[in-house]
């Protein structure tokens, strides 16, 4: 498991078992809890530095945005004032902890109202229980989520962040490392797969419903395009498949064959778009002579970019869990953990809408370059 830390506190809380004044602390275990609400989820787990991860909840307010189309800022960050402290309670509960060493929660980039619940709660209960906070990059979360698995990646690593907003190939050297080699020109490749969703009648958010219904369709059905494949660099762009399928559906509804199209089309469209992530990803491997690569974000939980990624790549491929892929607590308790020497007095309450992760420095460096 993750190596215990060395932990430089700023704060004036001592940390559990140091000595009040004490600045330094070499802790044999920490138990980190983990809020993730920059979205649609709340989020809450708790992780051990020796033993791995102790509990989880997650509550998805999908039903909630579903009603409108999409997310809709206020109902989230009501919603997560609603959920979070009951989640917190479960998961201590669940795990027999009366409360843990240190309190992570996500920082940015998010929903600032939705960001600003898991901060106010974290620095609340960073207060109340007297132990440090540590502020997360909700990306390096998804970035270190496959280090929950049993074979966790070594770095340095190509990882593949692939979500409803980001769309990015990054070089990881290590913790707090990142070199942005190429990310979307337009919509993030989640995005495309929710809309086309919405374009099928799939409903909110459709990338799920958008693969399940693609399993039964034939991929070959439509011609799209592939688009940047054959440009240089590392970008992407999803705005042209998406014009693309939309002119598909169009052409379907007038010739009033849309029923039976709409498998075709989903199962084209996922085809389209897994083959263009693939592409550039091998490309960047062999750039960077990557021998192993990460796949996170909600998108990662797409079994045919998963299958097909691992069949492609001579290295190795790691993924975490498929619940582990869409946004929940204990990517954010393991980056926390990671991410110790970052500690804070439970006073500063950080939520950085627009945060880049090549802002960020390794761990104990100067902060973490909040906007
Ligand atoms: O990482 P995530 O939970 O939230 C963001 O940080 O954006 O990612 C959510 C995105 C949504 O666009 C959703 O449709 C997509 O991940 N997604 C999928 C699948 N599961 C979730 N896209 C394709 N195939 C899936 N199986
Ligand atoms: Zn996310």
């Amino acid at each position: 498991m993750i190596a215990a830390h060395t932990v430089f506190c700023k704060a004036k809380y001592p940390l559990p078992g140091g000595k009040p004044g004490v600045l330094r602390y070499d802790p044999p275990a920490m138990r980190v809890l983990g809020l993730e609400t920059s979205c649609d989820e709340t989020g809450v787990a708790l992780f051990d530095t020796e033993t791995g991860l102790l509990g989880e909840a997650l509550h998805s307010q999908v039903d909630l945005h579903a009603l409108y189309g999409g997310v809709v800022p206020e109902i989230a960050s009501r919603d997560h004032l609603r959920r979070l402290l009951p989640l917190i309670r479960q998961v201590l509960d669940e795990t027999g902890v009366d409360r843990p060493d240190a309190i992570a929660y996500t920082a940015g980039p998010g929903l600032v109202g939705a960001l600003m619940v898991g901060a106010g709660m974290a620095n609340g209960l960073g207060a109340a229980w007297g132990c440090p906070v540590v502020p997360v990059h909700h990306m390096e979360g998804h970035l270190v989520a496959p280090m929950l698995e049993d074979d966790p990646p070594a770095w340095p690593f190509l990882a593949l962040l692939v979500s409803g907003g980001h769309t990015m190939l990054v070089w990881v050297e290590a913790l707090g490392r990142y070199r942005v080699l190429g990310s979307t020109l337009d919509d993030a490749v989640g995005e495309a797969f929710d809309k086309t969703a919405k374009l099928l009648a799939l409903g909110y958010p459709g990338g799920p419903a958008l693969a399940a219904l693609a399993e039964g369709g034939d991929d070959q059905a439509c011609a799209l395009p592939r688009p940047m494949l054959n440009r240089p660099g590392f970008d992407f762009s999803f705005s042209g498949l998406k014009t693309a399928v939309m002119l598909k559906v169009r052409e379907a509804e007038e010739a009033g064959c849309i029923e039976e199209a709409r498998a075709g089309i989903a199962a084209s469209f996922q085809r389209a778009a897994v083959d263009t992530l693939i592409g550039r990803t091998l490309k960047a491997a062999r750039a960077q002579h990557a021998e192993r690569i990460v796949v996170a974000g909600g998108v990662g939980a797409n079994r045919l970019l998963r299958a097909e990624l691992a069949a492609a790549f001579d290295g190795t491929v790691h993924y975490p869990r498929l619940r582990f892929c869409t946004d929940n607590g204990a990517m954010i308790a393991v980056a926390g953990a990671l991410r110790l020497n970052d500690a804070e007095e439970p006073a500063t309450i950080r939520a950085t809408a627009r945060w880049s992760l090549e802002a960020l420095t390794a761990p104990g460096v100067n902060g973490q370059g909040h906007g």
